[in-house]
């Protein structure tokens, strides 16, 4: 187990891994492998299970992490890209915002092991819902499956992203036009964010893992 370029991940071969706390020793959030090394538990982090696990697994990049980080992770399901994220922050707190409660059954159970994470039920077109219970974040991660998703990370980022910072939007290319080529949608929604001022640091296409997908690195400069 070594550390890779990223604060709070790790690599074996080409697996990454992030610690398990030790008040969740033993507990597997989504069936993944643990394993122990110089007496830490290590979580296994499936890159067809979580797709910031799939571009870092096709892509050495650096994030700027470290465990102090807060996030604001907007399309946050059942938790198990948060549950990574609150490994890695294990000092900061992840805010994941949800609107389906049958969806966030899991996400809510997740929170009473991990007192980093704020479940918020809300939707995230509508970020002034939930100004009262996010703090500015160093990060913002965004899979969320709509049209119209380079507006709702421009209206988050406006709100809640510190000065230079950085972020990820997750890209279906379907979710914009079904009948466009993915490459032109990802190209699509690099121009919209560029519009929205931010600049984009990294495109990785995120196939074999999400077929049709790509993750979408940004900074801002507020
Ligand atoms: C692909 S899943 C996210 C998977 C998750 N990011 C992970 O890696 O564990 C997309 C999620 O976005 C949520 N979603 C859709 N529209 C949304 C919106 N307007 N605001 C917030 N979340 C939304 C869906 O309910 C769904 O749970």
């Amino acid at each position: 187990m070594k550390p890779s370029k990223i604060n709070g991940v790790f690599q074996k071969g080409n697996k990454l891994f992030t610690i398990n706390p030790p008040n969740c020793k033993n507990i597997k959030v989504y069936g993944e492998a643990l394993r122990t090394f110089k007496g830490m538990q290590y979580r296994s982090w499936n890159p067809y299970r979580s797709k910031l696990a799939s571009a870092l697994t096709k892509k050495d990049i650096s994030l700027p992490f470290e465990s102090s980080t807060s996030v604001l992770y907007l399309g946050a399901a059942s938790g198990t890209t948060v549950s990574h994220l609150s490994d890695i922050c294990s000092e900061g707190y992840i805010y994941a915002v949800e609107p389906s409660p049958v969806v966030a059954k899991t996400l809510l159970k997740l929170v009473k092991q991990r007192n980093n994470i704020i479940p918020i039920i809300e939707d995230a077109n509508h970020p002034d819902r939930y100004t009262h219970m996010v703090s500015e974040v160093d990060f913002i991660y965004q899979d969320i499956s709509q049209r119209n998703q380079a507006e709702i990370f421009a209206k988050n980022s406006k709100l809640f992203l510190k000065e230079n910072s950085e972020g990820v939007i997750m890209v279906k290319a379907r979710s914009i036009d079904v009948a466009m080529k993915p490459s032109n949608a990802f190209l699509m929604v690099e121009n919209q964010l560029k519009e929205e001022g931010m600049h984009i640091n990294e495109l990785i296409e995120l196939s074999p893992f999400e077929k049709d997908h790509a993750a979408i690195f940004i900074s801002s400069n507020k």
